[in-house]
């Protein structure tokens, strides 16, 4: 099989960027050899035009979900960065909540809508469920309802199943909170159906219309929008900013800041870490 040639890679970042929004600058010639070569032979084409043309003509879409599966950087870990965490525990559900305590009647569920906006195989979204079981305790005061969104159907999925090999445990869960929300079955573990039933999970490129999914109070959209062009970025946060309530809180990666990105949110520092909320909060 032969490499890949520069008119193969335009063709490429092309199809990548109308796909997923992600942009490949010259230099990233190597993610499409790399990670699209082994489709390349798994199909038994001869090269990277012959795999363009079978994508194009598959009217099922199969290929082109396969092709997002492989060029999407699905890198996470449990309590990723760990401050924002903290903030979620100490600061943001903390403030959420005295504020709507104030609006409904007594006795009332408090609502908490939460969306991981590109969850990637899920760590971000169990990390949020434990963060929130572990300062509230008794989640019964509470209706939790928590939105799991991402474009890549295999990460989706194992996000859903909520099952994880040790070596992915040992990114950042801590052992006391192992041995409480995650049963063990031979060597993986998966989320105890107690958090897990807080979640529902969604295939969902965030170019696509999301303003059905309704209102959230907290939104974490993290290490994503660094894959993408500025202007995509600045349009991304203006429209999460719509699906956000008057005093929502967004959380995006620790490298990641909104500064010229968007006109209608503002950051607010707490401690080591930064949030976003509407102008005006
Ligand atoms: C680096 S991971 C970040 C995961 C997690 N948020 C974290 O910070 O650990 C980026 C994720 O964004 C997803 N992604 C890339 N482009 C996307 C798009 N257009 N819409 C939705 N998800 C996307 C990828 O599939 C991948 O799982």
């Amino acid at each position: 099989m032969s490499g890949l040639r520069p008119e193969e890679f335009a063709v490429y970042a092309k199809l990548v960027r109308d796909l997923t929004g992600i942009t490949l600058d010259s230099g990233k010639e190597y993610l499409i050899e790399t990670r699209l070569e082994p489709m390349v032979r798994e199909l038994s084409l001869k090269g990277f035009s012959d795999l363009y043309y079978r994508i194009k003509a598959d009217s099922t879409g199969a290929l082109a979900r396969k092709v997002i599966d492989r060029i999407t950087t699905q890198e996470t870990s449990f309590f990723r960065d760990s401050s924002p965490f903290d903030m979620l525990k100490f600061k943001i559900i903390p403030d959420l909540i005295d504020a709507r305590r104030k609006t409904l009647p007594a006795g009332a569920k408090i609502p908490l809508r939460i969306w991981s906006a590109a969850c990637s195989t899920g760590q971000e979204v169990y990390s949020i469920l434990i963060s929130l079981k572990e300062v509230l305790r008794d989640l019964s005061g509470y209706s939790i309802r928590l939105l799991a969104t991402d474009i890549s159907d295999s990460a989706i999925a194992h996000a859903s199943r909520g099952v994880y090999q040790s070596g992915e445990i040992m990114r950042g869960m801590p052992a006391d909170l192992l041995a409480r929300y995650f049963a063990s079955d031979g060597g993986s573990y998966k989320v105890k159906d107690e958090i897990r039933a807080y979640a529902s999970f969604k295939r969902w490129n965030l170019f696509d219309d999301f303003s059905a999914f309704g209102r959230f109070d907290i939104v974490f959209c993290r290490n994503v929008a660094i894959y993408f062009s500025d202007e995509d970025k600045r349009r991304l946060f203006e429209r999460i900013g719509r699906v956000m309530e008057n005093d929502g809180a967004l959380i995006v990666g620790s490298t990641e800041s909104l500064l010229g990105s968007s006109q209608s949110l503002e950051a607010k520092r707490h401690l080591r870490s930064v949030y976003y909320q509407k102008k005006g909060v």
